[in-house]
This record gives C-alpha cells, sequence and structure tokens, in this order.
C-alpha cells in the first residue's frame, strides 16, 4: 500500500493533465495497477482510472472499495475521486462513464490494454458518437514516475536501508551444506523480517556454474567450496521496490574468480561514477561495457547496466547500450531519477559475476541509496 499524502496525488495528476493536455486529449483512461497506484495510491489487483482535465473518476469493483476507502481516508485523502462501482463488468462500467463525457479524444494506454478492450471500446463507447476517438498512447504516466517526487525519495532511501541490512547478514546466510533454495528462503524471510511487503521478484541465488545464468531460479544444488554465488534479491516497502546483489565466494576465491571479481567491480564503479544529472543513459552503460571490454570480458556482459526502480522493479530509465543513431528524447537522467546499476560478467559452465546497487540522480551528481561493502567476501567453506 502506498502512502503518498494529498499534495503529492495532487501534483502527480496535475503534471498528467498538462501532459495530456499537451497532446490535445480531453481524457487519459489509465488501466496499468502501477500508474493508477501512483496517481491514487490504490493497492487493489483491479481498477481503472479516468482522468480527465477536471475530474478523477475511479472504477473497481466491490471486492476493493474496502481499500479504496483506507487508502483515502484520514490523514490521506485521494484528491477529488469519483468512485464508480463495477455492477456487471469493467468494460460495461467503462463505457457509461465515457458516454457520460462530452470529451472527444480520449488517450487509452496502448502498453496496458488488451487488443479485444480496445476494439470493444473502439466500437462500443463510439457507438453514436461520431466525435468520439480513441488515441493510443505512449508512456504518459510512466514518463512522469520516473522522476520520483520528495515522498518517493524518502520512502525509497528508507527501503534501501532496509535492504542492505539484509545485505549485510549474507556471511551468516549463505553457508556451505544448505542449498540454493534454502539460501533463497532466508533471504526472504529476512526480507520480510525488514519490514517489506513482500519480495520484488522470486530472489536468485545461483552458485558454481548455475552463476553464469543471470536469472537462474534456486535449485536443490548445495553451496560448496570454491563456488561463486550470485545473490539477487529486492524487496518491495511501501508500494516501492529496491534491487541488490552481491556475489560471494565460498572459501578463498580462485585467481580467476578474483580477476573477474575485480573487473566486475570496476565496470560497477566506472558506471556510477558516470551518473550525473543530464548525462546519457547510454554513456553510463558505456563506462561499465568499457571496463568489462577492456578487461576481456566484453561479451560475458550480455544484459543492459541498470534499470530504474518505483512502483515496478523494472521501469524506466533503462540503462542500455545505445543502440542504432537515433537519439531518443529521453536520453539524459535526470535529478530524481533512481535505478540500479549492475554490470555483470558470466562465463557458461564456469560460473559470474554481478554487483548491484541503486543509485539516485541528485542536482548535483549521484547518491547511492544502497550502502554495504563491495569488496569480495570470501565465506567459510
Ligand atoms: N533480478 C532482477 C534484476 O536485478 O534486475
Ligand atoms: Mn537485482
Ligand atoms: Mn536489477
Amino acid at each position: 500500500m502506498s502512502h503518498a499524502p494529498t499534495a503529492a496525488l495532487d501534483a502527480r495528476q496535475a503534471a498528467i493533465r498538462r501532459a495530456i493536455a499537451g497532446r490535445d486529449l480531453d481524457a487519459l483512461v489509465v488501466t496499468s495497477l502501477a500508474n493508477l497506484t501512483y496517481l491514487t495510491n490504490f493497492s487493489g489487483s483491479s481498477g481503472i482510472a479516468v482522468l480527465t482535465r477536471d475530474r478523477l473518476i475511479f472504477i473497481t469493483d466491490s471486492r476493493y472499495l474496502t481499500a479504496l476507502e483506507q487508502t483515502c481516508g484520514t490523514p490521506y485523502e485521494c484528491p477529488r475521486t469519483e468512485v464508480v462501482v463495477v455492477d456487471a463488468a469493467y468494460d460495461v462500467s467503462l463505457k457509461a462513464v465515457l458516454d457520460g463525457m462530452p470529451s472527444a479524444r480520449i488517450g487509452v494506454e496502448a502498453a496496458h490494454l488488451s487488443v479485444s478492450r480496445y476494439n470493444w471500446l473502439r466500437r462500443e463507447a463510439g457507438r453514436d458518437r461520431d466525435a468520439r476517438e480513441l488515441v493510443a498512447t505512449e508512456g504518459i504516466v510512466e514518463a512522469a514516475r520516473a522522476r520520483k517526487d520528495a515522498y518517493e525519495l524518502g520512502v525509497m532511501r528508507e527501503a534501501a536501508r532496509r535492504l542492505s541490512r539484509v545485505a549485510a547478514r549474507l556471511g551468516e546466510i549463505a553457508a556451505a551444506g544448505r542449498t540454493e533454495r534454502d539460501v533463497a528462503l532466508a533471504i526472504d524471510s529476512a526480507i520480510r523480517r525488514e519490514g517489506f511487503e513482500k519480495t520484488a521478484f522470486e530472489t536468485i541465488v545461483a552458485s558454481g556454474p548455475n552463476s553464469a545464468l543471470p536469472h537462474a531460479r534456486p535449485s536443490e544444488r548445495k553451496l560448496v567450496e570454491g563456488d561463486l554465488v550470485v545473490l539477487d534479491f529486492g524487496g518491495v516497502y511501501d508500494s516501492y521496490c529496491v534491487d541488490l546483489t552481491r556475489t560471494v565466494s565460498l572459501g578463498p576465491a580462485s585467481p580467476r574468480a578474483r580477476e573477474v571479481y575485480d573487473a566486475v567491480l570496476r565496470a560497477h564503479d566506472r558506471a556510477i561514477a558516470a551518473v550525473a544529472p543530464g548525462r546519457s543513459r547510454f554513456d553510463i552503460d558505456a563506462a561499465a561495457r568499457a571496463v568489462l571490454t577492456e578487461a576481456g570480458m566484453g561479451d560475458a556482459f550480455g544484459h543492459g547496466t541498470g534499470h530504474g526502480l518505483g512502483i515496478e522493479v523494472h521501469e524506466e530509465p533503462r540503462i542500455v547500450r545505445r543502440r542504432g543513431q537515433e537519439a531518443p528524447p529521453d536520453e539524459a537522467v535526470q535529478p530524481g531519477m533512481v535505478f540500479t546499476i549492475e554490470p555483470g560478467a558470466y562465463f557458461p559452465g564456469w560460473g559470474g559475476v554481478r554487483i548491484e546497487d541503486d543509485v539516485l540522480v541528485t542536482d548535483s551528481g549521484a547518491e547511492l541509496l544502497t550502502e554495504v561493502s563491495t569488496r569480495l567476501m570470501e565465506l567459510k567453506g
């Protein structure tokens, strides 16, 4: 559940109203649950909002009325929200809402509306309404979400402190003889005990050769001396996600393990040093990639350097390799953006290393939100 104060919700809604006015739209139908949370604090699993230039109509069903009342109750209020309770089906209620509006150009979220619902709306909500136009839009609310407001930053700083405390306990948790699944369970339990609502994704514990798989699922493999173990975990705190990875060695690290670890750590540090307002997100990725390429490990780093964090664990901005020559308009990172820096190097059959932290772009540079040592831990084998 998110607890953003009314003033923050007001400001977010006002920003979206400006964005839709700038696109000559009269309303935006919001069907992304993450976008609904951002605009209204709603944390149920079904709802639709229709944001017009001066109204917010929230459509949900009876299962979530109590949640909505809690969300809107004091001390937090949903500003000027008109609630519509679904009687038969969401589409029918949405059509009724749209039919009751004089609006002519209505935006829908192309990435969050099924083709069948879009077709149905076009057919049904457009009936007897020659002047109505449904307009597919991309990323209007997501673009606003990329820059966190003061409330969100407070939540994310606290979440990162808590996740760092979990990371500080990895030395006790990842022990020889334990299976990857046992270790993942212990991490999940530590995450819950730190006050997180839930884990942000399925915890990754990848040991020995499994650590070569960037998104391995924990298996019954037992950790043994000589393993590198990638531990990647995240938590959702007051609706916001944080995400952290450390790679540890069970027993003394081999010279090759240390070489790979040191190269990934230099890539991590170099990318963080490159974070500053106005910097190209592609240049931040390139900073990490250059280090690994110089170390002869460029091909072993297949994924992007990082991703935005917020209500979703993967959101804007994407800190990735530049593709093609075209410069997209959202290339520069801006103050208030929070994203991961998580370079890695993976060698099939041998293993891999990833080191991940969460950073905030400030007015003058970067603030590291997660704080836990990046030195290679050599645990008792
Ligand atoms: N395990 C998800 C991530 O680090 O992005
Ligand atoms: Mn992660
Ligand atoms: Mn991540």
